[in-house]
C-alpha cells in the first residue's frame, strides 16, 4: 500500500471523518477531512507486521517500558536528531496532551500561569484554563511569509506568575522551524523568568528536505536542568489513537517529581503502544518516515501552488509538518464568511485560525497528510469557493 492508495476511513472510529459533521458541518459523504492532525494513509509496514505479530500470539496481558522500547527512543533521538538521551530519563505518557497537562499539574498551581507564543496548538490553552491557569499570549511576529520571536514583546506581557513555558518546535500551526539561536533565547527567557520552559517536539520529524531540526536539548545542553522536553512516534507514524508519547527529562529532581506523580496516578503504558514504538524506531521506520516527506512535499508543493492561485491568499512556506498555514486576510472577508464558504462550498472540514491564539485571524489550518489526489481536490475546490475573486 502506498501513500497515495485510496483508503475511507469513514466508520473505522476515526475522529477526524466519523466527527466532521457533528463538529463542522461538514458531511463525511462528499466532504474532505483536512482537520485533526493524522494521516489518511496506514502507518510503516514494520509496525503493522509488529502489531499483526502481537495479535498472533493473542496474549494481551501487562507490559511495561522492556529495554527494546527505551533503547529504540534513545537510538531515534541520536540518529535522527542528534540528541544523546540517557534511557532513564524516558517517562512515558498516554499522549503529548497528556504529557502536558501532567507538566501543569506537577510545575504549577490552580491561579498560577503558563505562557504560549502564538498562534500555536490550541490544546496548550485549552489544558492551562482546564487546568485553572491562566493564559499568557506572547504573539508571534510576522517577518516576511514567516514567523519570528519577539522576546521584549514578550516580556512586557509577563504577568509575573507564569510558572511554565509551553513551547512548540517545530511550530503548530506555521511549520516554523527554530534555529539553535532561537531556542537558546527561549531557554534563557525562560530561565530569566522563573518559568520551567516544556518543549513541545511531537513534529520533530516531519521536516522537508532542506531544512534541519534542532532538538532544544542539542541547542541548549545546559539548560536540562530547567527544561522537559516532549517526543513522541504519533505524528511520525500516524499511531496518535494509541494514545502515548514521551517526557524526556534529564534533571534527575524534575524526573523524580514526576515519577511521583506518574506513580500516584497509577499511570502504565499500553503494551501494545510499546511495541509499536519499538518497532517504528527503528531503520526500517526511519525509511518510511523518510518516503513519507517526499510524499508530503509533493502535496505540500500542490497546495502551496493552488492557494497562492487565489487572490488574496497566501500559505506560509512550510519547513516542516504536514499543517498549511493560510492567511486569508488578503481576500478582506470575515473568518465567518471564510468558514462558511469552506464549510458550505469547498465542502472541507478545516481548523479555524482563531482557536490558534492571538495572531490566527483569518487564518486556516489545512492538514495535507493524505492522497495526493486528495490535496488535488481540496485545491479544485477551494479555487472554485474563491472563484469570484479572480
Ligand atoms: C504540538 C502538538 N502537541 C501535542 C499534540 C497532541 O498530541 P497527542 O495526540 O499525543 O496528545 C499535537 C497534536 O496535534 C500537537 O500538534
Amino acid at each position: 500500500m502506498s501513500f497515495n492508495t485510496p483508503i475511507d476511513r469513514r466508520n473505522t472510529n476515526s475522529t477526524k471523518w466519523d466527527l466532521m459533521e457533528p463538529l463542522f458541518g461538514v458531511s463525511p459523504d462528499d466532504g474532505l477531512a483536512m482537520w485533526t492532525a493524522d494521516s489518511d494513509y496506514p502507518t510503516a509496514p514494520c509496525v503493522i507486521e509488529a502489531v499483526k505479530a502481537a495479535a498472533e500470539h493473542g496474549v494481551f496481558g501487562y507490559g511495561f517500558e522492556n529495554a527494546d522500547y527505551l533503547n529504540a527512543v534513545s537510538w531515534w533521538m541520536q540518529a535522527r536528531h542528534g540528541w544523546t538521551i540517557e534511557n532513564d530519563w524516558i517517562l512515558t505518557t498516554q499522549g503529548l496532551g497528556n504529557g502536558i497537562a501532567l507538566c501543569l499539574d506537577v510545575w504549577s498551581a490552580p491561579g498560577d500561569g503558563a505562557a504560549i507564543f502564538t498562534p500555536v496548538y490550541h490544546e496548550f490553552a485549552i489544558k492551562i484554563n482546564k487546568a485553572g491557569r491562566e493564559v499568557t499570549e506572547c504573539p508571534l511576529k510576522h517577518d516576511g511569509d514567516t514567523y519570528v520571536l519577539d522576546l521584549e514583546d514578550a516580556q512586557r506581557r509577563l504577568s509575573g506568575k507564569e510558572k511554565l513555558l509551553i513551547w512548540c518546535s517545530p511550530q503548530n500551526p506555521s511549520g516554523r522551524i527554530w534555529t539553535a539561536d532561537e531556542l537558546r533565547a527561549v531557554s534563557a527567557f525562560a530561565r530569566k523568568n522563573g518559568m520551567l520552559l516544556v518543549s513541545d517536539e511531537i513534529h520533530q520529524d516531519l521536516i522537508y528536505p532542506g531544512n534541519t531540526f534542532v532538538p532544544a536539548g542539542v541547542a541548549a545542553p545546559t539548560d536540562t536542568d530547567n527544561t522537559v522536553y516532549l517526543t513522541a512516534a504519533s505524528k511520525t507514524f500516524n499511531i496518535a489513537g494509541q494514545r502515548t508519547g514521551n517526557m524526556i527529562i534529564a534533571d534527575p529532581k524534575l524526573r523524580a517529581d514526576m515519577r511521583k506523580r506518574l506513580a500516584s496516578l497509577d499511570y502504565k503504558p499500553s503494551d501494545l503502544a510499546v511495541r509499536m514504538i519499538a518497532a517504528a524506531y527503528s531503520p526500517d521506520g526511519a525509511n518510511w518516515a523518510d518516503a513519507q516527506m517526499a510524499h508530503l512535499q509533493t502535496n505540500r508543493d500542490i497546495f502551496d501552488a493552488g492557494m497562492k492561485g487565489i487572490p488574496g491568499v497566501s500559505p506560509m512556506p512550510l519547513q516542516s509538518t504536514y499543517l498549511a498555514w493560510v492567511d486569508f486576510s488578503g481576500t478582506g472577508m470575515s473568518q465567518e464568511e471564510l468558514a462558511r464558504r469552506i464549510r458550505e462550498d469547498a465542502k472541507i472540514a478545516v481548523s479555524p485560525g482563531p482557536t490558534f491564539g492571538a495572531g490566527g485571524e483569518n487564518h486556516m489550518r489545512f492538514n495535507l497528510a493524505t492522497q495526493t489526489s486528495v490535496v488535488e481536490e481540496a485545491v479544485a475546490r477551494m479555487q472554485s469557493a474563491f472563484s469570484d475573486l479572480q
